[in-house]
C-alpha cells in the first residue's frame, strides 16, 4: 500500500539580525517551524527572546541548508537590492521571498531580478521590537501585519507563505492589492519619521500644537501626490491615521530618529525621496517635503 506523503513544515530562512527578523525567527520557532538565519558571518548565533508572555533563548548552530525555498527579508529599504543580489545564487528555482521594511520603491527593483517561478511578497508590520543588546530581542509592542503577493509565481505557494507569516508576524490580513496599505504606511512614515528626526523628539511630541501646521502641510502634499498616483485617500483619512499612530506610539522614538541620532544611514530616500520622485513624475511640487528632505540631508552624518 502506498504510504501517504508526510506533512512537512517548510524551512524558513530569515535574512539579517535586525529586531523584526529575530522576532519573526523566534515566533516561527515557537510555532514549530525549522528556521535558519542568513547573516554576513557563518558563526553560530544564540539570542534571547523576551515578550510580555514569554522568554526563551534560541541557538542557531546548524550549517545553512541551501537552496533557500522560503525567505523573509526584513532589512532596511536601502539594503534590499544588494541583499537580493547576494541571495540569488542561493535561491531555489521556485523560492518565495517576502520583503518587509518602511518606505517604497524596492518592489520595482527586485521583481526584474527574479526567475519566472520565484514568488515575491510584501509584508508590512506594526509589531514593535528592539534589541536591548546584540543578542537580546524584546517584543515591545504587539501589532499586526498586512501581506500581499506581488507576482503570479507567489500564488503557487500562497498557503504556505500565508500560514508561516501568520505564525511569524500575525495577526495577518492578506490583501489582494497591498499598494494602498503601503501608501498609507508611507503617509505615516513621511510625516512622523522626518519630523522626529529633525527635532530629535519622541513620536508623542508631535501632538503638541507647535507641530500642527507642519503636519497639515505634509499631509496635504502627500494626498496630492498619492491621488495623482491613483491612490484614493482624503486629507481627513490621513490626518486621522497619523494622529492615531502618534498616540499609539507616543513613547517611541521613530526608526529614522534612532538611525539619525546614531549616525546610521536612514530610509529617507525610500520615504520622502520616493514621494518626491513620484511628485516629479506627476509634475507636482511638494515644498514642505522638499524642505524637510534638504534639511535632513544637510544635517545627516553621511
Ligand atoms: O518607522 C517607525 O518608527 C514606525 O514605522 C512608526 C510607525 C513611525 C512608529 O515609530
Amino acid at each position: 500500500m502506498a504510504q501517504p506523503h508526510p506533512i512537512t513544515t517548510p524551512l524558513w530562512t530569515v535574512v539579517g539580525q535586525g529586531a523584526i527578523g529575530l522576532l519573526a525567527t523566534a515566533r516561527l520557532h515557537q510555532a514549530g517551524y525549522p528556521v535558519q538565519l542568513h547573516r554576513r558571518t557563518s558563526a553560530p548565533f544564540d539570542f534571547m527572546f523576551q515578550s510580555a508572555d514569554d522568554a526563551f533563548s534560541l541557538s542557531l548552530h546548524t550549517p545553512l541548508k541551501i537552496p533557500y525555498s522560503f525567505v523573509l527579508l526584513p532589512v532596511k529599504a536601502y539594503a534590499v537590492v544588494d541583499a537580493v543580489q547576494q541571495l540569488l545564487p542561493l535561491l531555489a528555482e521556485n523560492a518565495q521571498l517576502v520583503l518587509s521594511h518602511n518606505g517604497m520603491g524596492t518592489i520595482e527593483q527586485v521583481l526584474p531580478l527574479l526567475k519566472p517561478k520565484q514568488g515575491l511578497w510584501f509584508l508590512s508590520t506594526s509589531h514593535g521590537a528592539f534589541k536591548a543588546n546584540q543578542t537580546t530581542v524584546i517584543h515591545s509592542g504587539k501589532g499586526q501585519s498586512v501581506l500581499g503577493a506581488l507576482n503570479q509565481a507567489a500564488f503557487a505557494q500562497q498557503q504556505s507563505v500565508e500560514k508561516a507569516m501568520q505564525a511569524a508576524l500575525g495577526p495577518l490580513v492578506v490583501e489582494d492589492d497591498i499598494k494602498p496599505s503601503l501608501w498609507l504606511k508611507l503617509a505615516v512614515n513621511a510625516v512622523i519619521n522626518p519630523l522626529t528626526a529633525l527635532h530629535q523628539c519622541k513620536n508623542g511630541e508631535l501632538s503638541r500644537s507647535h507641530y500642527t501646521s507642519a503636519i497639515t502641510l505634509l499631509i496635504e502634499e502627500f494626498v496630492r501626490v498619492a491621488n495623482a498616483a491613483g491612490q484614493d485617500f482624503s486629507v481627513e483619512a490621513i490626518q486621522n491615521r497619523v494622529k492615531q499612530v502618534i498616540e499609539q506610539t507616543a513613547e517611541n522614538y521613530s526608526s529614522m530618529q534612532q538611525d539619525f541620532v546614531k549616525g546610521r544611514r536612514t530610509e529617507l530616500e525610500y520615504i520622502t525621496g520616493f514621494l518626491l520622485r513620484q511628485a516629479e513624475q506627476h509634475q507636482l511640487q511638494l515644498p514642505a517635503h522638499q524642505a524637510i528632505y534638504q534639511l535632513l540631508l544637510q544635517k545627516s552624518p553621511r
